[in-house]
């Protein structure tokens, strides 16, 4: 039962952006809320190809993913989504790390991101800060989140525990 990181493939964009709906309904939102939130496909096979976007499997069953982009070294975090059944497991922090980890040795230096407000807590625990907040439709508020990854020796955030990149 042990859980394995690898690079997506061309093949699987489609099961995640079908899986990035199904994570972001975790948070209850409407159908048609989730149909204004989601206009484009959330990974792309060019994203794919580009190397960023790295799958959590367990007995072949992927159950989350991340995305980062962007030309080192200020980066996105593009996408960070699990399966709502692996919420709250501890895979969260173990695709954070990882995320961390391949963007440090990919040589990112900082990530930023919009995140849901609904996980804003979770990236405030893995070490994140809040840097600002905008206004994407009447009532919905995103919180602009940023990450300064350290050195490749490590200090700062938990990227010093994380794995090599794929
Ligand atoms: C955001 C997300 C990836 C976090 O994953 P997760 O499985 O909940 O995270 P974990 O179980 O590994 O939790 C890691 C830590 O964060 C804390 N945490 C997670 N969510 C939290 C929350 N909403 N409030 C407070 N703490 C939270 C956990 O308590 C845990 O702390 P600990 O390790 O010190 O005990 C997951 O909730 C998700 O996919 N949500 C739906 C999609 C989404 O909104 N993605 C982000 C888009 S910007």
């Amino acid at each position: 039962m042990s859980l394995h990181m690898r690079p997506a493939k061309p093949s699987e964009a489609d099961a995640l952006s079908a899986l990035t709906r199904r994570s972001k309904g975790y948070w209850g939102y409407e159908p048609s809320v989730l149909d204004r939130m989601g206009g484009t496909p959330a990974v792309g096979v060019a994203e794919i190809r580009a190397g960023g976007v790295v799958v959590a499997e367990r007995d072949g069953t992927v159950l989350g993913y991340y995305q980062v982009t962007g030309t080192p070294p200020d980066g996105e975090l593009a996408d960070m989504f699990l399966e709502p059944e692996a919420i709250g497991t501890g895979l969260g922090r173990a695709l954070w790390e990882h995320a961390v980890g391949w963007a440090r040795l990919a040589g990112y230096r900082s990530l930023r991101w919009e995140s849901d407000p609904n996980a804003e807590p979770f990236y405030l625990r893995m070490g994140a800060e809040r840097i600002g907040e905008r206004e994407v439709a009447p009532g919905r508020v995103l919180p602009a989140m940023r990450v300064t990854l350290g050195a490749a020796h490590g200090h700062g955030t938990s990227a010093s525990a994380a794995p090599p990149p794929p």
